[in-house]
């Protein structure tokens, strides 16, 4: 046979086994019934579903042996599956001849057949599912044991220590190349699990040549236009970003493969990229993780309207509706003190905020969006809003702030969009036209 059509053939084999595990299991509740019910006309049903189990499972076992040859996969997970396979094959076997002959061989030796057909059927079955999908596969998502590590790499003190290779790239190989590159799975005899294993090279030799990224197979085969046969990944998987291909390069290229190259000797735009990515101790990526649910109820159930606007970094958007202010705008106010510095947007329009209470407001480091309309807030209380460095636009419309008020919105270099509509502030005002001069777009109403 060639290799191609023993391909053909052996990829069947997922498909098959379906079959004898379908025979086998129903042969055994067939058993089950009768032994329960004492139906003994089911005597025929069960011989015969055992039959088509023994037979299916041959099938399936030499299917099996054609596409171990195909090559793909290998290692110790394909022995010991290989070896159940059989052993499922042999006891079915067995078990359907017992039980044909079961006033000879007793019922106990029966029922002790079935069930050492069904163990190996089930450890078959288990081992064939992790060659496919990975040995992880049935207790990833189950709700006892310890999770994986997501595909993130290791957690580092700071910047400074991370490794291009074990930082960088290991997290990437491991999300879009693991899948068919790994022990039990080592498609083209690749595994890339390791830089050790990486260095080993494929089934054609070494996949990379140290300082020279352009002759290295494994750059070609990700560079490859995505129709190609040889691209990687294979199958249509998800491809490498535009950004991965150039780290891989630069390791190559400039790191010379060096699995121990600091992150922090590469390029600028390497750097940028790869900083977000990385697993910093108390960096924002921890900080982020750490939106602080309970907290955020116990404001919802305060009257506070919250919305995250950014998981990466945890900024809020926080509305205290006027109607749910109830005069006690003052007090609520506290009780965004804890997450303070999460609160990119902010309104408070008619809530009966007073210039005391912008002090607190001023606490808000990252504030970018500040809605005060309909207030009875004056230039005094505005002066507090100085330090706020991030604030870009802020609404006034309907307050008591005057021309005096303005000398500190001027302070603010941040700030991009002033609201004055409704205030005792003329549009013509000298200090207005300054202030749009800096580049601020103030707006006086329609
Ligand atoms: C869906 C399965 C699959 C995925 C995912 C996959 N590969 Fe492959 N890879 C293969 C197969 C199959 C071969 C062998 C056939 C061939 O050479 O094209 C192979 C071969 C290779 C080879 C050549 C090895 C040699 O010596 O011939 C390299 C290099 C390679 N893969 C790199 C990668 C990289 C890098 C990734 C992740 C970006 C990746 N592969 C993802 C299936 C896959």
């Amino acid at each position: 046979m060639t290799q191609d059509l023993i391909t053909f053939i052996g990829r069947f084999h997922p498909l098959w086994v379906h079959l004898p595990i379908g025979f086998l299991i129903i042969a055994v509740l067939f058993k089950a019934y009768m032994a329960l019910g004492k139906k003994p006309a089911m005597q025929e049903a069960v011989s015969f579903s055992m039959l088509l189990g023994t037979i299916s499972a041959l099938i399936a076992a030499v299917l099996g042996f054609l596409l171990s040859r195909s090559g793909g996969y290998d290692g110790d997970l394909l022995d010991m599956h290989l070896v159940a396979g059989w052993t499922t094959v042999i006891f079915s076997g067995i078990a359907w001849w017992v039980n044909k002959n079961e006033l000879r061989f007793g019922k106990k030796l029966n029922y002790a057949v079935l069930g050492f057909m069904i163990l190996a059927l089930s450890v078959t079955g288990h081992f064939g599912g992790s060659l496919t999908h990975g040995e992880d596969y049935l207790t990833a998502f189950a709700p006892f044991g310890e999770k994986q590590e997501e595909s993130k790499g290791r957690v580092l003190a700071k910047v400074e220590n991370a490794e291009v290779f074990t930082d960088v790239i290991q997290p990437v190989l491991r999300s879009k190349c693991q899948s068919c590159h790994r022990p039990g799975k080592t498609k083209g005899e690749l595994n890339l699990v390791s830089y050790e294993t990486l260095l080993k090279g494929g089934e054609n030799g070494p996949v990379f040549i140290a300082a020279d990224a352009e002759k290295s197979e494994l750059i070609r085969r990700v560079t490859l236009p995505a129709e190609h046969d040889d691209f990687m990944p294979a199958e249509g998987k998800k491809p490498l970003t535009e950004e991965e291909v150039q780290v891989l390069i630069w390791w190559i290229s400039n790191g010379k493969a060096d699995p121990k190259v600091s992150l922090m000797g590469a390029d600028e735009e390497i750097i940028a990229w790869a900083k977000p990515r990385l697993n910093i101790l108390g960096g924002e990526k921890i900080q982020a993780l750490s939106i602080d649910t309970v907290h955020l109820k116990a404001l919802e159930k305060m009257g506070f309207r919250v919305r995250v606007l950014s998981h990466e970094t945890g900024a809020l958007d926080v509305v205290l509706p006027s109607d749910a202010a109830k005069n006690q705008a003052s007090e609520l106010l506290k009780a965004l003190l804890p997450i303070k510095d999460q609160i990119y947007w902010l309104s408070l329009a008619g809530t009966g905020i007073q210039d005391s209470d912008l002090s607190q407001i001023a606490q808000f480091s990252n504030l970018q969006r500040l809605r005060i309309e309909n207030n009875p807030i004056s230039e005094s209380g505005i002066s507090a809003l100085r330090s706020l460095s991030k604030l870009e636009s802020l609404n006034l419309n309907g307050t008591k702030v005057s021309t005096a008020g303005l000398e500190t919105l001027a302070e603010i270099h941040s700030l991009k969009s002033l609201f004055l509509w409704n205030t005792a502030i003329e549009p013509q005002d000298k200090k207005v036209e300054k202030i749009r001069a800096a580049g601020v777009k103030v707006v006086f109403g329609s």
